[in-house]
């Protein structure tokens, strides 16, 4: 078996912490290599210099000294999980500093390494199966996340078989809610649960959700449904206890014992993602604070994106316009703070739209022709 490469990024100010690491590191040349395979040091004692080495470049272990922020009141632990969320992290600490090992556990860290323990081979096992865990966890995540994305285009086939606005949608909460310095498990979960928003449309009839011009009363009552229905197919814990099978599954220890606030989200975003701030929206008129903060931030990606994309009863707006409109609402559609760090995020989310773009039906039309052609 080749002996494995791999990278680390060692975000630590405290010189005796490096130093400490640095001699462990050169233990680990010769017979250790052979065993875990090489490990490539860089050192970094900045937590600003290190989230641009992040954004530059995949490091297989982010190994971290949390002290390390603490005097300027940041987070340096969160702030590296959300910079670099395919990196394993795995702390320094000291021996009389084990609270703070079990913490970084609790919070997300795949390991810890006690300084005053530290040589080679513990060193290199240590970072070893720290990215092994971590490339577990990313493949359940992905799959994870993949699933809920595939549920939430079901819905959107329906209208849209060649969009990704769920998709964006999820991607800009994300954003909105770093902005708003969400704690990362918020930040992950939002980004889960938004795309389901419009989940309750599987229900509404095609000449209702296809139609091109302007809906008339009774069918706007019927499409208002999708939220209320949309909160029911993620319902609560009670209903998942009609299915005895998966209780069967999930308490025999197959698939694990955890609490998982993705699916309530969803269904408080689905349920309240068309409230409005001001108590106008539906279907409860909630204001304010009444509304899920989850459902105030998908609202306003909601809208902006819808804005920029063509709906069967209307044509895609142009940047300017859809933003003169969003900025209208602040104040009474969208809650003023969500609004505001839209306002910060407006680059990114901008950059993703880019990124996520729509295939068009007729350039999907001309794909599926040249492939009926050459086969
Ligand atoms: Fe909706
Ligand atoms: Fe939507």
């Amino acid at each position: 078996m080749q002996p494995q490469h791999s990278t680390v990024l060692m975000v630590a100010d405290a010189p005796e912490r490096i130093e400490n690491v640095r001699q462990a590191m050169d233990c680990s040349r010769g017979a250790i290599e052979l065993l875990w395979g090489t490990f490539e040091l860089r050192v970094c004692n900045c937590l600003a210099d290190a989230t641009k080495l992040l954004e530059g470049r995949l490091y297989d272990v982010v190994l971290l000294d949390p002290t390390l922020g603490v005097r300027d009141g940041v987070d340096s632990l969160d702030s590296l999980l959300i910079a670099s969320p395919h990196s394993a992290v795995v702390v320094l600490v000291s021996e009389h500093e084990d609270g703070a090992a079990l913490d970084a556990l609790r919070r997300g860290a795949q390991d810890y390494l006690m300084l005053e323990e530290i040589h080679g081979r513990m060193l290199s096992r240590t970072l070893r199966g720290a990215i092994e865990r971590k490339s577990t966890e990313l493949r359940i995540a992905e799959s994870r996340a993949e699933l809920i994305w595939r549920l939430a285009k079901a819905a959107e086939y329906r209208d849209n078989e060649t969009g990704n606005h769920v998709i964006r949608v999820g991607c800009y909460a994300r954003e909105i809610g770093i902005a708003m310095g969400l704690d990362r498990k918020e930040i992950e979960t939002l980004f889960l649960a938004a795309p389901l928003h419009d989940i309750g449309k599987i229900s509404i009839p095609d000449a209702i959700l296809q139609k091109p011009g302007p809906l008339d009363a009774e069918e706007m009552r019927t499409m208002q449904q999708h939220c209320v229905i949309g909160a029911k197919i993620l319902g609560d814990s009670a209903e998942a206890e009609q299915f005895p099978y998966t209780r069967r599954v999930v308490s025999s220890g197959c698939l694990g014992q955890y609490d998982d606030p993705v699916r309530t989200v969803a269904q408080r975003i689905a349920m309240s993602h068309h409230e409005r701030w001001d108590g106008t929206g539906y279907p409860g008129r909630l204001t304010g604070d009444q509304i899920p903060l989850e459902a105030r931030i998908v609202a306003i990606c909601d809208v902006f994106d819808a804005l920029l994309s063509p709906r069967p009863y209307k044509e895609a707006f142009t940047l300017e316009m859809s933003l003169d409109i969003v900025r209208e609402g602040r104040g009474t559609h969208f809650d003023p703070a969500v609004f505001d760090a839209f306002e910060r995020s407006l680059p990114a989310l901008i950059e993703i739209r880019d990124d996520l773009k729509d295939v068009r039906n007729h350039e999907r039309e001309k794909e599926l022709l040249h492939g009926a052609h050459s086969s």
